[in-house]
């Protein structure tokens, strides 16, 4: 093998490592859905209340609990009516609420609130 064949090779075989070891680094920003606590208590006055109203801003607090908790399902909170009502409704379906440190889908964040008793917390 010629010397300068060689040298291309070598060089070849290096970035290829190089690359691998780049590309396996970025697994720290991975996309992998979060899980959500479920010890994660949501409340409905800090966290509910402020999304519904960027939307339904005409509606009082009272307003707001009366309509989230005659539309969500304790029991099965998946199929929840308010859910289905805002299906179509992009800006609902892809809003992430904070709650302490954690990012958490608005769809997630009802549906917990449901299973914890849909209180006026
Ligand atoms: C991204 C905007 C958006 C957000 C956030 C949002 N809504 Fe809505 N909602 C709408 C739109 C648009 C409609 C359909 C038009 C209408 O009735 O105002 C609707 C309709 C509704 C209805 C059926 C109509 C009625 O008045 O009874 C209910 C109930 C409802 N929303 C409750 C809620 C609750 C509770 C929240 C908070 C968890 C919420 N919405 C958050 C946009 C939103």
């Amino acid at each position: 093998m010629k010397r300068k064949a060689w040298i291309t090779r070598a060089f070849a075989a290096a970035l290829v490592v190089a690359g691998a070891i780049s590309l396996s680094s970025c697994e720290q920003y991975s996309w992998a859905k979060q899980e959500v606590p479920q010890d994660l208590t949501v409340s409905f006055s800090e966290t509910l209340q402020p999304f519904c109203q960027g939307c339904h801003g005409a509606w009082t607090v009272d307003r707001t609990y009366d309509k989230l908790s005659a539309n969500v399902d304790t029991v099965t909170p998946a199929s929840s009516r308010v859910l289905s009502i805002h299906s179509s409704i992009t800006a609902f379906g892809s809003q992430m609420l904070q709650i302490d440190t954690l990012l958490i889908p608005a769809t997630d964040v009802i549906k917990l609130w449901a299973t914890q008793g849909a209180e006026k917390n």
